[in-house]
């Protein structure tokens, strides 16, 4: 079985959604892509692509919940298998009580992980996906099942997550996430919107600037007014992207930026980048995701203006990673499809 799962930015709303304020977020043409098969023997095998981890395979053992076996002893590849045997193990108890099987599966990724694209929850969605098509037909299978463990996947190995990255993986395109629901309603834009996605170093986790911005919005009463500012910027860009408003989201997305600033999650690489691509002509740009570094998004007038703000973006030694939209969600593909 073949699943392929796009990566994501984040148009507006980070860290407010933590707060249950709504947010925005699209998927990329760019896909994690995992080959799997089930087993009777009740372990986990997992081999990686070199982009992703810097470690080859790890095995772990569903009996004892156990590492056996690891070629290198590595913590993040861990982590990932934390959340595979997690997604698995909800997925069980959600469609098969009392079952548990093995899986060995094939990850790769054309970005490394942690860089604020969303490649823990397209591990999340790719394992929840594969479990169910294990256990069910297809017909029985409903996306919004996939969002919903995939989600409480994240939270039980992160502590606190949105369901911001899950619920956009899992549909596609560019989505309202309310995190109140959870729902993730499409927008669906008139005309085509220029995005262009990179990424620097993170030199923090997600876990650690999201605990930061905790301890800033208790410090004062004025900072949690930031988070009730940014609830209003998801509102207008909502409209602003229904109506295909570019000038109008450009404008937003500065907005939403100087708050994230305002919140201490904006690197000292990210200030050059963004007001560089502005001075070049970007209607719109910001850091996309917790921060700390990692990803930032930035719309272009045009796809020509885009492949321009792409050469200025990577003289200042980001990586660019994407130009535009991905519509499709995850999805189970035949090899011969590929
Ligand atoms: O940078 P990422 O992809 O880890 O995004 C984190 C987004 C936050 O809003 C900061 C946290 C969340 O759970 O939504």
């Amino acid at each position: 079985m073949l699943i392929k799962v796009p990566l994501k930015a984040t148009l507006f709303g980070e860290h407010a959604v933590v707060y249950g304020k709504p947010a925005i977020a699209f998927t990329l043409p760019l896909h994690i892509l995992v080959e799997a098969m089930d087993v009777h023997e009740q372990k986990i095998v997992v081999e990686f692509n070199n982009v992703l981890l810097p470690i080859r395979k790890i095995e772990f053992n569903r009996e004892d919940n156990l590492f056996s076996k690891t070629e290198v002893d590595n913590d993040v590849a861990k982590r990932f298998v934390s959340y595979i045997a997690t997604a698995i193990g909800l997925c069980e108890d959600e469609v098969k009580p009392g079952r548990r099987r093995g899986f060995i599966m094939y990850l790769k990724s054309p970005v490394p992980t942690g860089v604020g694209l969303g490649t823990s929850a397209a591990v999340s969605v790719a394992t929840t996906t594969l479990c169910l098509s294990t256990y069910l037909s297809t017909t029985e299978i409903e996306k919004s099942l996939i969002a919903k463990l995939s989600w409480r996947t994240e939270q039980i190995v992160q502590g606190v997550a949105s369901p911001m990255d899950t619920y956009t993986i899992t549909f596609g395109g560019i989505r309202y996430i309310d995190p109140a629901t959870p729902k993730a309603e499409p927008l669906p834009t008139p005309t085509k919107m220029n995005l262009i996605v990179g990424y620097t170093p993170k030199k923090s986790t997600t876990a650690v600037l999201v605990s930061n911005v905790k301890k800033l919005l208790k410090s004062s009463i004025s900072a949690s007014k930031i988070v009730d500012a940014i609830g209003s910027i998801v509102e207008e860009a909502r409209s602003s992207i229904l109506q295909g408003d570019a000038e109008r989201i450009g404008i937003l997305m500065n907005l939403n930026h100087g708050l994230l600033d305002s919140l201490g999650v904006v690197s000292l690489e990210h200030h050059t980048i963004v007001n560089t691509l502005r001075g070049a002509g970007a209607l719109g740009a910001k850091t996309s995701g917790a921060g700390g570094g990692g990803a930032f998004i930035a719309l272009a007038r045009d796809e020509e203006h885009a492949n321009i703000l792409k050469r200025v973006a990577e003289a200042l030694g980001a990586t660019i990673v994407a130009t535009g939209i991905e519509s499709t969600g995850v999805e189970v593909v035949e090899k011969g499809e590929m």
